[in-house]
């Protein structure tokens, strides 16, 4: 009986070991090949500076607009398995795109749950990416090697609100309907802006065309567009030299010993020779009493810390969620506009800005601060390389004196747009005029 046992244990050692090539314990070797032998570890390194799992260095800002992203994708796979992007009328009278919301609040397992957790999770993806901006911004984390990311992380950061927005017209009622059309209208003021709305619309004005390729963006184009950006965007943090961080660490606390793991098997990181193969073909002199070594392991500190920030953004979301209802109005009706007709809460920065002139205030001002900061790493650099009095960046630092006007110009920005979008959503009523936040009645902006 007892042989049996034993070998009943040692078929499940060999299942278990077969999937994971690894053992727990403190050694540095183990470390690494739980870094290394895990598909969804290995993109990331097995060796981090110390730096990198300090909050404050990151306030864990890209990492939760990630996880939204993953939320999104899984809840959104869930919600395809029920809708239907089609203007068609039912039985029941009511366009099928619309009718398919009602079902999902009232007669779909979850359905409510999952429509409100992939509404919240896509507002929430949007404001905590311009968040995460504004971090890497103010840390110095937009220099110093990192340029070319800041140029993919502010494709990221459009395609966000681009995403956001193509989904904002499935629900096809009143609020999807007047929203996009109000978008799409200030994108008529561009230069060619007419024939980008044609093909964006595929008709005339917004219809069941539009809904299809909405839908098409939407579940296919823009999500495959950005997880392969986000795979780039996070390549190019490794290949950038990791996070940002200030030029000498040496003053600060030191890594415990533990973080280290016992060195059992010497060949893979500490060497028994005074210089790695890797520094031969840096073409570095070998390293004779170096001064104290700032990376440590990313097991198990990085991966628990990005797990707990994983179950903070699932917690709070299916919070949000089970609490607070996705808004839908009446049917879409395009005889009937909402008045006010507001676009989303992102775009109202933009739609308050045409109120004023459509041209200079939809496209000039806009294109100017989008591209401008989009290239402003560039900016910098080249005053930097012309002009010696020219400050230079300090990457790693929060709100490093050294670029205080640079700083302030930024939050600056910030806040102008964030006065126009609080305007734009509770301080017009009413053909846009100006009211109060009380007087406020249904119209979008949400
Ligand atoms: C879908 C949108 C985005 C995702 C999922 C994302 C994700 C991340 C993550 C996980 C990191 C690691 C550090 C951290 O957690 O903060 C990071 C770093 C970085 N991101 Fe993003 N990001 C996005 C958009 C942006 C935008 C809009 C910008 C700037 C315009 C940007 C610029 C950068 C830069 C320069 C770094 C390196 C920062 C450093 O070295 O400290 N990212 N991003």
């Amino acid at each position: 009986m007892n042989e049996l046992i034993e070998s009943a244990k040692g078929y499940g050692n060999k299942i278990f070991t077969s999937i994971v090539k690894h053992g727990f314990d403190n050694t540095g070797l183990t470390k690494s090949k739980i870094m290394f032998s895990n598909v969804l570890l290995h993109i990331q390194p097995v060796k981090i500076h110390k730096r990198t799992v300090k909050f404050k260095t990151t306030l864990g800002l890209g990492l939760i607009t990630t996880y939204m992203f993953v939320a999104l994708a899984v809840t959104g796979v869930v919600l395809m398995f029920h809708y239907v992007p089609s203007t068609a009328l039912g039985p029941d009278g009511l366009p099928d795109a619309y009718s398919r919301m009602l079902n999902l609040r009232s007669n779909v397992f979850w359905g409510d749950f999952m429509r409100n957790m992939h509404r919240w999770a896509a507002h929430g993806m949007v404001a905590f990416v311009a968040l995460h901006m504004l971090r890497v911004y103010l840390t110095g984390a937009h220099r110093g090697g990192r340029e070319f990311n800041w140029v993919i992380g502010c494709i990221l950061g459009l395609l966000t609100v681009f995403l956001s927005y193509t989904g904002y017209l499935l629900p096809w009622d009143q609020l999807a309907f007047w929203g996009v059309k109000v978008g799409t209208e200030i994108a008529r003021l561009a230069p060619g802006g007419a024939i980008i709305r044609g093909i964006l619309l595929g008709d005339g004005d917004v219809g069941g065309e539009a809904l299809i390729r909405f839908y098409v963006l939407h579940v296919a184009v823009l999500p495959a567009i950005m997880g392969g950006l986000i795979a780039w965007h996070f390549w190019r943090i490794r290949k950038d030299g990791g996070l940002a961080r200030p030029a000498d660490t040496s003053g600060e606390k030191q890594i415990p010993d533990a973080d280290f793991g016992e060195v059992r098997n010497n060949s893979v990181f500490k060497s028994s020779r005074s210089y790695k193969l890797v520094e031969l073909v840096k073409g570095n002199e070998p390293k004779v009493n170096e001064e104290v070594d700032q990376m440590m392991f990313a097991w198990p500190k990085l991966i628990i810390r990005e797990l707990l920030v994983f179950v903070g953004v699932m917690v709070l979301l299916s919070f949000v969620s089970v609490f607070f209802d996705a808004p839908l109005e009446g049917p879409a009706d395009p005889t009937y506009p909402t008045n006010p007709a507001k676009a989303p809460w992102y775009f109202l920065g933009l739609q308050e800005l045409t109120s004023y002139d459509g041209f200079i205030g939809g496209i000039v001002i806009p294109g100017l601060l989008a591209g401008g900061v989009m290239v402003l790493p560039y900016i910098e650099m080249f005053f930097e390389s012309f002009s010696k009095t020219y400050r230079k960046n300090i990457p790693g630092v929060w709100f490093a004196k050294e670029r205080a006007l640079e700083n302030a110009l930024f939050i600056g920005m910030y806040i102008f747009m964030l006065a126009l979008i609080i305007i734009g959503v509770y301080f017009r009523g009413e053909n846009w005029a100006i009211i109060y936040p009380w007087e406020q009645v249904a119209g979008g902006g949400h």
